[in-house]
């Protein structure tokens, strides 16, 4: 199976922003444990960041040619972006949405996901690990 990671803004970022949030790694770090996670499960991965709306909903149409499974965190987006929840939506083949850290139980604003209705699965809260348990999920969905 091919699995497409769509992360968005602020994430490439991610070494600079709170470890107790986000977990205290890169990007790059994050992307070679992705990687290398799916390797493990026989699957094959391609990771993708932006911090351009647009570019985001242009790689979430482009990966309907060819991924199997896709794992998407849209960074602040995620919390009233309606373009990305129609382009999410969109998506014929099950999406799981992730967060570094627990958006439910964070600010008011971000408790709010617009594309929480378009997505097959949830994995908040869970740093890192988080986007292991998505592959998991994606490479044998119960
Ligand atoms: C985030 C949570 C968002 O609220 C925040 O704006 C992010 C990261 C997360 O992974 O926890 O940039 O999506």
């Amino acid at each position: 199976m091919q699995i497409a990671v769509v992360n968005g803004v602020n994430l490439d970022v991610l070494a600079e922003r709170d470890p107790a949030l986000y977990g205290g790694i890169s990007l790059s770090e994050l992307e070679t444990r992705i990687y290398g996670w799916a390797r493990e499960l026989d699957c094959t991965a391609r990771c993708f960041q932006t911090n351009y709306e647009g570019q985001f909903v242009d790689w979430c149409h482009e990966v309907r040619r060819w991924a199997g499974g896709v794992i998407v965190n849209p960074g602040a987006w995620t919390h009233y972006s309606y373009a990305i929840r129609d382009a999410v939506e969109l998506l014929a083949v099950p999406v799981v949405e992730v967060h570094l850290s627990n958006i439910e139980e964070r600010e008011e604003w971000r408790r709010q996901s617009v594309i929480a209705e378009v997505v097959a699965h949830r994995i908040l809260g869970h740093g890192p690990e988080g986007y292991r348990e998505a592959l998991e999920w994606l490479a044998s969905p119960s």
